[in-house]
């Protein structure tokens, strides 16, 4: 086992990445506090988890709202007495050109992709520095590197990618690994069915993404083998940013 008595904290873990995620740690054998604001959802990773055999906690979490997560991470100090891992995974796509968009869309967007990443972090960085020890997590998107997806979505996304490497500079001395994965289209209830056709026609692997991709690399990135990996941004595309062609 990978992460063997590890302590992960995983946002998002009701629904699709966060749970393969969460699911993933587990399987490795780290113990688990899943957070996310969907209760339902919760319960669901969380049996599925004790199913596999598993050890974890679940917590309804707000990650927008800085007071809700300054609760998580002490909860999850409580369950576990330490926090080796952060998986910021917790996310919204409101899919709105700017004209469509309203000024609640955009903060609405901000505030959880965004904003919440920071608040995440900003509450286990001292945990994290008095262990001498972390490893960060951050869910970005390829539209956060090329235009996209949809203005306040990429804005959020490209957000995520800096403060990874921003924060890089502040937390590696502390023995803190921080890094961002960025999936191209990946099959979870955020994406729509009936635009996967296009979806495959544009990526040169000639497939979408299974939440298992991005849960490999989260399990990779969380190890000591990836100990030398320091803010920069792993895509898992199938070759889609890669492949603009004319003809
Ligand atoms: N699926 C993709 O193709 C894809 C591609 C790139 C990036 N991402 C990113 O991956 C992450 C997970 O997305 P997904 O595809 O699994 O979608 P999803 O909708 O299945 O999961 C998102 C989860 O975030 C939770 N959430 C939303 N707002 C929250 C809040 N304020 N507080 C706590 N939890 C909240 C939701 O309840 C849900 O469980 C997101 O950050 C998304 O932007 C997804």
């Amino acid at each position: 086992m990978r992460l063997q008595d590890k302590v992960a904290v995983v946002s998002g873990a009701a629904s699709g990445l966060g749970k393969a995620v969460a699911m993933a740690y587990a399987h490795e054998g780290a113990k688990v506090f899943l957070a996310d604001i969907n209760e339902e959802g919760l319960q669901g990773t969380l049996g599925a988890i004790g199913r596999d055999g598993g050890r974890a906690k679940a917590l309804k979490v707000d990650t927008s709202d800085p007071d809700q997560v300054a609760q998580m991470i002490a909860a999850a100090l409580e369950a576990f007495g330490r926090i080796d891992i952060q998986a910021n995974i917790a996310g919204v796509l409101v899919r709105k050109s700017l004209l469509e968009h309203s000024v609640d869309d955009w903060k609405r967007v901000i505030d959880i992709n965004l904003s919440g990443v920071f608040y995440c972090i900003k509450a286990v960085a001292p945990t994290m520095i008095e262990q001498k020890y972390g490893k960060i997590i951050n869910m970005g998107s390829i539209a956060g590197m090329v235009g996209y997806a949809y203005p306040s979505y990429s804005a959020s996304k490209a957000g995520v990618v800096n403060l990874t490497r921003e924060l890089s500079m502040e937390l590696a001395p502390h023995n803190i690994n921080i890094n961002a994965i960025c999936p191209g289209v990946i099959k979870t209830p955020m994406i729509r069915p009936e635009l996967e056709k296009e979806y495959v026609s544009k990526t040169p692997q000639g497939r979408l993404g299974e939440p298992g991709d991005v849960a490999a690399a989260a399990v990779y990135l969380a190890t000591e083998e990836a100990s030398f990996i320091n803010g920069t941004t792993l895509v898992i595309d199938g070759g889609a940013i890669s492949s603009f062609r004319y003809f």
